[in-house]
């Protein structure tokens, strides 16, 4: 497993197991069997409505907990320090868990600010090991750093082959924050997973066009959460740290971006109204 180091100094690891759209049902099967295949970082949200699912995973998973990274974020539209606070009760509750390692902001709704200072809060009093925002752009993140006592350490957003983030990444550096990529493999569509390109890359390194895909964004600096439920795919998704692409193949997959988001959630398209 190879880490980031956020900018507090935790290290957080390049690949988690995403579970947006994981059935209750299904996700503590999951989450059990991505720790088995080695994966250390989940990332939830109040959202996903498996919070309580993963919190029972990664309690009965028998890995010391100070070796997972666990992800959620609020979304609920908090404009108060007590609707946050509230927020980030109902998820600590469901994962049962003492800590977060990492709460993100989900959208920037309600009044970001706030919610920002509440975070801030909580984190220095020890209940989550870093804060971070997702899916904030230049227009909504400015309205986190002017004020912040403490710098957001990652910002998730979409990024993909497809979506490179080019903008943002550059927008990020000074601020020393995180990219972390939601959506790693544009949601598994063809264009990605029967890419030419990627898959004859791929077989020169005896790797899927979906590992290669992967591999773009870890060797760019970029925390990655595919997601998936099947056993056989969470380890071809992690198998990403015994090759590196040259210079050739970094340039070729960078010719791929479109430069705009393509799931159809907002983005930096999308003005909000905070
Ligand atoms: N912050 C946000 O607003 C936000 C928004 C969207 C997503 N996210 C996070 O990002 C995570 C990942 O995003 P995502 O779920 O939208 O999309 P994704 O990870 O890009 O793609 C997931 C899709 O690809 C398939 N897949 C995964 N690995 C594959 C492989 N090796 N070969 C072929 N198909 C494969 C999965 O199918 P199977 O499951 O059937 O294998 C699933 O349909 C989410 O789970 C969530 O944690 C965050």
């Amino acid at each position: 497993m190879e880490y980031k180091t956020l900018n507090n100094g935790i290290q957080m690891p390049m690949i988690g197991l995403g579970v947006y759209n994981v059935a209750q049902r299904e996700t503590q099967r999951v989450v059990e069997e991505a720790i088995e295949a080695g994966y250390q970082s989940i990332d939830t949200a109040s959202m996903y409505d498996n919070e309580k699912e993963v919190g029972q995973a990664v309690r009965a998973c028998g890995i010391p907990r100070s070796e997972l990274f666990v992800t959620t974020k609020i979304c609920d539209s908090c404009y108060t320090r007590e609707q946050t606070l509230h927020s980030v009760d109902q998820s600590m509750r469901k994962l049962g868990l003492d800590y977060v390692d990492l709460m993100l902001i989900h959208w920037p709704v309600g009044n970001p600010a706030v919610m920002w200072q509440t975070l801030e809060e909580l984190y220095q009093q020890g209940l989550f090991r870093a804060i971070g925002v997702s899916n904030f752009y230049p227009n909504t993140f400015s309205l986190i750093v002017e004020e912040a006592r403490v710098m957001p350490m990652v910002n998730q957003c979409e990024a993909h082959v497809l979506y490179q983030q080019r903008k943002m990444i550059a927008y990020l550096k000074p601020y020393n924050v995180a990219l972390e990529a939601w959506s790693p493999l544009a949601e598994g569509r063809r264009e990605v997973l029967k890419n030419l390109t990627l898959s004859s890359i791929g077989a020169k390194y005896g790797k899927s066009a979906a590992q290669v895909a992967l591999r773009f964004l870890v060797q760019s600096d970029i925390v990655i959460i595919p997601k998936t439920t099947h056993a056989e795919r969470m380890k071809e998704n992690i198998e990403l740290f015994d090759f590196r692409l040259s210079d050739e193949d970094m340039e070729a997959i960078r010719r791929l971006d479109k430069g705009h988001n393509i799931t159809g959630w907002p983005s930096d398209a999308l003005t909000y109204s905070v």
